[in-house]
């Protein structure tokens, strides 16, 4: 019910453990693994890191609103080497699919990297083009089509393992993803970390990242939407499979990512702050919307669903509708509402009741904002 397939890529779930020093070694993925993450991609790894990547930059990552990162890693912390000694093969003992992140940058690397590791029968190969402030301090691969030229042609005439290009958001991604899929990308991952943006500590001023430039890659539910749509756009457009990253924590996340093509999922901030028992509620999540839905036999039923449906505009507005029984008359809606179209009724014994009233415009701005533990406004398009 929940198996897919990228390419040649056999996967059990959905779920993949995303590229990130959790994925510095075997060991996060082995606890994940049990709750229904289905394969690891490795931390992009490099042959040289250059000397002044040696060091990690402190703080290297900073958490905000409680679910978003912004994140400064580079180098590696681990050699390249201990995944070619035992991580490969502990991952592989396992019976699960492994992919190799390996970082785009140098080319000559990456080519010896693959040679090294397609001796191990490794599944697939994702290289980072798209890391946001490493482009900032030494340019920006995510939209260099010069680079990902001379990279696709250097890595196909190496090797027949498949080759999946990570991408971040840009005004160019699409014509990126193209490029890639023309000189024989068998797969695009989107997205990255998105950036650089930057945190500042106000009671010293400083930057709340160590990197030079302040500048980091920001992950988590923030960036989900522009995750979605990422994947919707490449979808739409492309051939070779998608593979959706950026924000997902839920079942009811990687079903639209899903819905909006992908074909698998990476989950990367989740997992860091909340435990391998994220893939756990997931795949539970993921069970329990088959068995609500019926009509789907399986999650490969839900790919691409939405796309027919962003065709064309939508011009039916009715006015959401206010669930009586379930209205605390809280009145969040009423001070949210811009056009004075909510009003609250008292009611004489009883609790006031928010009532929609003529001058609605259908924004649907209440539905959104009625909490969810009420959940009493429901949009009704
Ligand atoms: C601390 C941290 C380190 C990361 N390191 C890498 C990396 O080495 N290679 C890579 O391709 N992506 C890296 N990423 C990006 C993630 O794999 C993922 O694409 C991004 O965080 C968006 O997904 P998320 O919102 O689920 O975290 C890193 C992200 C974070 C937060």
């Amino acid at each position: 019910m929940l198996r897919t397939q990228v390419g040649s890529v056999s996967l059990q779930t959905p779920l993949l453990l995303a590229s990130g020093y959790i994925t510095e070694t075997p060991e996060f993925f082995m606890r994940a693994q049990p709750y229904g993450c289905s394969g690891i991609v490795t931390r992009s790894l490099k042959q040289r890191v250059p000397p002044e990547r040696s060091r990690i930059t402190v703080p290297r990552y900073a958490v905000f609103g409680q679910d978003n990162m912004l994140n400064c890693e580079w180098g590696n912390e681990k050699p390249w080497t201990e995944w070619r000694d035992s991580g490969v093969r502990h991952v592989q003992d396992a019976g699960c699919p492994i992919i190799v992140s390996l970082s785009g940058r140098d080319l000559e690397s990456c080519c010896y990297l693959i040679q090294t590791f397609d001796e191990l029968d490794v599944d697939a190969y994702e290289i980072n083009i798209s890391c946001s402030h490493s482009g900032a301090l030494h340019g920006n691969l995510n939209v260099d089509e010069l680079h990902l030229e001379q990279l696709m042609k250097k890595v196909r005439g190496v090797t027949k393992t498949p080759i999946w290009i990570k991408l971040s958001y840009s005004n160019l991604l699409l014509s990126m993803a193209q490029r890639a899929q023309e000189l024989g990308a068998d797969a695009i991952v989107c997205t990255n970390s998105i950036g650089p943006g930057m945190l500042i500590d106000t009671k010293t001023a400083k930057p709340k990242l160590g990197i030079k430039g302040g500048g980091g890659g920001v992950s988590g539910k923030a960036i989900f939407p522009i995750a979605l749509w990422c994947v919707h756009q490449l979808s739409q457009n492309l051939t070779i499979p998608i593979v959706g990253c950026g924000g997902i924590f839920t079942a009811d996340d990687v079903v639209q990512m899903l819905m909006a093509g992908a074909r698998a999922v990476q989950l990367y901030t989740a997992p860091a702050l909340k435990g391998p028992v994220v893939f756990k509620r997931i795949t539970a999540g993921l069970g329990r919307f088959l068995a609500e839905n019926p009509q789907y036999d399986s999650i490969e039923d839900l790919i691409g669903l939405t796309l027919e449906k962003t065709r064309e505009h939508r011009f039916s507005s009715p006015c959401p509708v206010v669930i009586e029984e379930k209205c605390t008359g809280c009145g969040i809606c009423v001070q949210s509402c811009a056009f004075d179209a909510l009003t609250m009724l008292r009611r004489a014994n009883r609790k006031p009741l928010a009532v929609i009233a003529d001058n609605c415009i259908s924004c649907n701005a209440c539905v959104g904002v009625c909490p969810p533990k009420f959940d009493a406004i429901k949009a009704s398009f």
